[in-house]
């Protein structure tokens, strides 16, 4: 009878939150109340009353209980027999078989489990079959003891790592050198909130460096820059290489995402200055100023045109290759 009362309430308190016409039909063929009276077990201690927002998990995914795949408490905290049993304000309770939290550090009532024990909780129903998650074990995270909850909220109404508005604060509780990098004067859109860290990076594990959404950083770079693949006539090495050759991907103090500005990034490979050997009539056996294969004008801008302005990209317009036929040098 207590029992049912309570289900009562509960399904008056999620017909309120929005699941309304659905759960009504499903309550008919009783997936709902069944659920609901499994997590009756937890909720009548832990009810409305309690301070952490515990019932809010109902206006979640989690909380869709038409739907028979939904996890009662018990799916996720385990059957947790032990802490079930006693006063509701027992001394010395045991702990529920898993308990999370991995954010919070040891603050609670119980210490958080291991997060191999997280984790498992949730991969009985998220396997790693699933696409996304199929390089989950062996990751940088699984490996470094990063529990699923690290990152997602389960008693919240939106999940903020699930939101790229909300997803890179997540994110930077642990990365502060991105943080740090996401506030400079050149940046990917990260913290307008149109991107998220997740265009880039796949935090369950991926087949590519550094987590990256694809094999290799390029073709992460081109599902977005697709004009940067090509194919030109001419290639720029480093381009068709690596774009982090001369960019940086989180932020950057010259524009833009540079990870020097010219002409410093340029000689790092270049370090031949073709200007002074090349360009100025003094450098020249004859002593005459002229122009480098016939191409009248640019001697005589001199020296000066590859430290002033847009400095190498003055002349070599196109760094990222060429269609041009006479685009060798990357001028046009
Ligand atoms: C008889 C009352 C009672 C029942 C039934 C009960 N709990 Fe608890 N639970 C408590 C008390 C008391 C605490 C410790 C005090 C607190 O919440 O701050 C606690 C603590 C917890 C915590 C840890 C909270 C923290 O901050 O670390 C979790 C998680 C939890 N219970 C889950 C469950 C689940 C899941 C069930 C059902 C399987 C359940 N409880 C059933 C009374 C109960
Ligand atoms: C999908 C898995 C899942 C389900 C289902 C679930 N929980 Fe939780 N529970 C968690 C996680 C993860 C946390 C850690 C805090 C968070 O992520 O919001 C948590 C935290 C708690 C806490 C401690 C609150 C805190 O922040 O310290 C209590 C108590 C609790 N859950 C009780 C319940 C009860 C009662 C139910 C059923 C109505 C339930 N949980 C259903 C995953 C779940
Ligand atoms: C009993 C099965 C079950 C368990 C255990 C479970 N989930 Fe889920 N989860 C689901 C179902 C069902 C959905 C809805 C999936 C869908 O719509 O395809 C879901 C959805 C999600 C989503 C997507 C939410 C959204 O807003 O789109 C996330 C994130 C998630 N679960 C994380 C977790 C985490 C983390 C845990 C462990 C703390 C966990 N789940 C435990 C069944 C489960
Ligand atoms: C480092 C942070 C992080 C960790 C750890 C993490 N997730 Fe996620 N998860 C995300 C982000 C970000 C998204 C949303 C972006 C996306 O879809 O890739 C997401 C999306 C999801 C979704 C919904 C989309 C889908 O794939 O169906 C599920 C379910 C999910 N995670 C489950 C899990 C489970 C289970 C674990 C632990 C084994 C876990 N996550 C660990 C960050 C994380
Ligand atoms: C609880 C802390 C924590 C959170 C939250 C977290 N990470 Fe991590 N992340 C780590 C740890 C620990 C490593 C292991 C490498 C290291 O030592 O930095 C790692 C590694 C990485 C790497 C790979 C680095 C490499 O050297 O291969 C990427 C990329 C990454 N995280 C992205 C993310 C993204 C994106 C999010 C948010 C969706 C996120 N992380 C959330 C702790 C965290
Ligand atoms: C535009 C794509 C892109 C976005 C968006 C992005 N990253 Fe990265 N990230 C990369 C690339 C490419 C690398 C590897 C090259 C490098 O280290 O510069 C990387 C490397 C990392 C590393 C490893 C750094 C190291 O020193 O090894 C971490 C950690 C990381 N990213 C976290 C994040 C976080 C957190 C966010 C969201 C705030 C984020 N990334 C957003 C592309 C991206
Ligand atoms: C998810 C899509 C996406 C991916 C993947 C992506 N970018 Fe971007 N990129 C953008 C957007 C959006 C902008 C901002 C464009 C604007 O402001 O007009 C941008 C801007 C840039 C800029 C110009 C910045 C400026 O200040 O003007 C550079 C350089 C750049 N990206 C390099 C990269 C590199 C290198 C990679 C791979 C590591 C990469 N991008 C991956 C979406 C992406
Ligand atoms: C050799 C150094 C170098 C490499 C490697 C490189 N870039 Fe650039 N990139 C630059 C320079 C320099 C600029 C500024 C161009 C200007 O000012 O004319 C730039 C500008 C950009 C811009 C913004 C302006 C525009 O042209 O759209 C994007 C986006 C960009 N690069 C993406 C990429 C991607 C994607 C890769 C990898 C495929 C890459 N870059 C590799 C040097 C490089
Ligand atoms: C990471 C090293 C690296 C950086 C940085 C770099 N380059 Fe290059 N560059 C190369 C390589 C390698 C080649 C191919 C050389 C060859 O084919 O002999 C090349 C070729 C060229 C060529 C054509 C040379 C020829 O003989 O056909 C020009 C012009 C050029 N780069 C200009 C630039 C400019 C301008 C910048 C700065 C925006 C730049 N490079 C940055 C490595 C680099
Ligand atoms: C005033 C125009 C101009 C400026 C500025 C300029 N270049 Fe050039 N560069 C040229 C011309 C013209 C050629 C030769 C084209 C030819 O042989 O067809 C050339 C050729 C090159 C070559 C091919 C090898 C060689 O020496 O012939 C490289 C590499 C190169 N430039 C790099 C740079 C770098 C790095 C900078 C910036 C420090 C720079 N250039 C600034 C006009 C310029």
């Amino acid at each position: 009878m207590k029992f049912l009362r309570k289900i009562l309430v509960l399904s008056a308190f999620i017909a309120s939150a929005g699941w309304g016409s659905a759960s009504l039909a499903a309550e008919a063929n009783g997936t709902v109340a069944k659920s609901l009276h499994e997590d009756a077990k937890c909720t009548k201690c832990h009810d409305s009353e309690e301070t952490k927002p515990i019932l809010s998990i109902y206006q979640t995914r989690h909380g869709v209980k038409a739907d028979s795949r939904t996890p009662s408490c018990q799916s996720c905290h385990g059957a947790s027999e032990k802490h079930l049993h006693g006063e509701a304000n027992q001394k010395e309770r045991i702990s529920p078989d898993v308990v999370f939290g991995a954010k919070r550090g040891t603050s609670g009532a119980f210490a958080p489990s291991e997060a191999k024990v997280q984790n498992a909780a949730c991969l009985t129903c998220h396997n790693t079959a699933n696409g996304k998650r199929n390089h989950w074990e062996g990751s940088q995270h699984e490996s470094r003891d990063v529990a699923c909850t690290s990152c997602h909220s389960m008693h919240v109404k939106d999940d903020p790592v699930m939101k790229k508005s909300t997803q890179t604060e997540v994110c930077f509780t642990c990365h502060k050198t991105e943080r740090a990098q996401s506030h400079r004067i050149s940046t990917h859109p990260l913290n307008a909130g149109k991107m998220g860290c997740s265009d880039c990076h796949n935090p369950h594990g991926s087949t590519g460096p550094k987590l990256l959404v694809k094999n290799s950083v390029n073709e992460t770079c081109y599902t977005c820059h697709a004009e940067k693949r090509g194919p030109f006539l001419w290639e720029h090495g480093p381009v068709t290489d690596d774009c982090t050759n001369c960019h940086t991907p989180h932020g950057s103090t010259n524009a833009p995402l540079l990870k020097a500005r010219a002409p410093w990034l340029c000689q790092e490979c270049h370090s031949g200055d073709h200007g002074k050997t090349i360009y100025s009539g003094v450098n020249l056996p004859t002593g005459n100023t002229t122009t480098v294969n016939g191409l009248q004008g640019v001697a005589n801008q001199g020296p000066a045109a590859q430290a002033n302005a847009r400095a190498c990209m003055n002349c070599h317009v196109l760094v990222h290759g060429s269609n041009h036929p006479a685009g060798a040098k990357f001028q046009r």
